[in-house]
């Protein structure tokens, strides 16, 4: 049967982006019957600074947008990276066998390292992480955005070299994609560049917290092109086409459907109808949400049973693996 593992970093509101290319994905997988391991990835988010305080209020905010946007604590596994301490053991393992001219050399870490003056360690080990994330419960799909296929490219690697030297203990980790353009949500600012957290201008992304007259503001605001009519073609009106998919996300259709219900709109006048569709999207999540954030006695609930569950599931594979180390572990 299908493992699907998945994480996502408490670094901030979710934005779209991470919605449709991630949480809605996995919630689609949870409720067609796959088992759905979903976790914060609160280890992750500590390779750049977290204030505290932020960082315990970011965990919990998120854990309510997950179960707002429908993940089962019943069905799935809900819980915090760092309450199960076999992400970071295991890590350790994987990490010996992981070369530094590989990790040195992948895109995300030259870009953020290059603005940094000191670059932590952690940085470096970030795939590493991930890698051990998704094996210590022998994952096997990852549905994730496009920026996270380099990191599972590493575990790949990491679960070849494991085999040659210590046999058969994981299956292959594959990142599922899901095709339909959720992969990458470009920036609203740039459509060049990817739909972002960490970017400065508030206007690139729409959060799942934004009230409706912030996401019309937002998709009015968005950067087009010269051309008044809408046409669906992501390589040469990245902009335009951008905003079709996200109406074919929020209303479940296809490009040429939204394309044709646009026909005789111009671009502004189209951008009304994204923008409908998506409040009507979002609306129901952010509400529930809001209610769920009213009850943090139940949010924490629902994580300490998840990491309760995940442990015994990471310990049994963590013990095997050590076992076929030589590690004393189980002597
Ligand atoms: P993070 O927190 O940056 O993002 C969470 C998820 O959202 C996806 N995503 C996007 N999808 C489409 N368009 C976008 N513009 C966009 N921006 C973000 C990301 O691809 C991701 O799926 N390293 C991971 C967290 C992680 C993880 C893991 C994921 C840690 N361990 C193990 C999978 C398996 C990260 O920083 O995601």
């Amino acid at each position: 049967p299908r493992r699907v593992v998945s994480g996502l970093q408490p670094t901030g509101t979710l934005h779209i982006g991470n919605y449709f290319g991630a949480v809605r994905r996995c919630v689609r997988l949870q409720d067609s019957g796959d088992d759905l391991m979903l976790f914060i990835a609160d280890l992750h988010s500590l390779t750049t600074h977290q204030d505290p305080d932020s960082l315990h209020a970011n965990t919990l905010e998120l854990t309510a947008y997950l179960l707002a946007s429908g993940v089962d604590p019943e069905r799935s596994i809900m819980f915090v990276q760092s309450s199960v301490a076999r992400h970071a053991e295991l890590c350790w393992l994987l990490a010996c066998l992981a070369t530094n001219a590989r990790l040195a050399h992948l895109p995300q870490y030259k870009e953020k390292s290059a603005k940094m003056k000191e670059v932590p360690i952690g940085l470096l080990l970030y795939p590493v992480l991930q890698a051990a994330d998704v094996l210590v419960y022998r994952g096997t799909h990852v549905p994730v955005g496009i920026d996270q296929l380099q990191h599972l490219q590493v575990a790949a690697q990491l679960v070849r070299t494991f085999h040659h030297r210590y046999g058969r203990v994981f299956p292959t980790p594959q990142a599922i994609l899901s095709g339909d353009g959720s992969e990458r949500l470009r920036s609203l600012r740039d459509p060049t560049k990817k739909m972002s957290k960490s970017d400065s201008d508030p206007k690139s992304r729409i959060l799942l917290s934004d009230p409706d007259s912030v996401i019309e503001l937002k998709v009015r605001k968005a950067v087009t092109d010269f051309t008044p009519q809408v046409t669906f073609d992501p390589e040469s009106r990245p902009g335009v086409s951008n905003l079709v998919m996200l109406h074919c996300l929020a209303e479940d259709k296809l490009p040429e459907e939204a394309v044709e219900e646009a026909e005789g709109l111009t671009t502004a006048q189209y951008k009304r109808v994204v923008a409908s569709a998506l409040c009507s999207a979002i609306r129901p999540v952010r509400e529930r949400a809001a209610r769920l954030l009213e009850r943090p006695a139940v949010l924490r609930d629902v994580l300490r049973l998840g990491a309760a569950r995940a442990r015994v599931r990471a310990d049994e594979v963590y013990e095997d693996v050590a076992t076929r180390l030589g590690l004393s572990a189980t002597v």
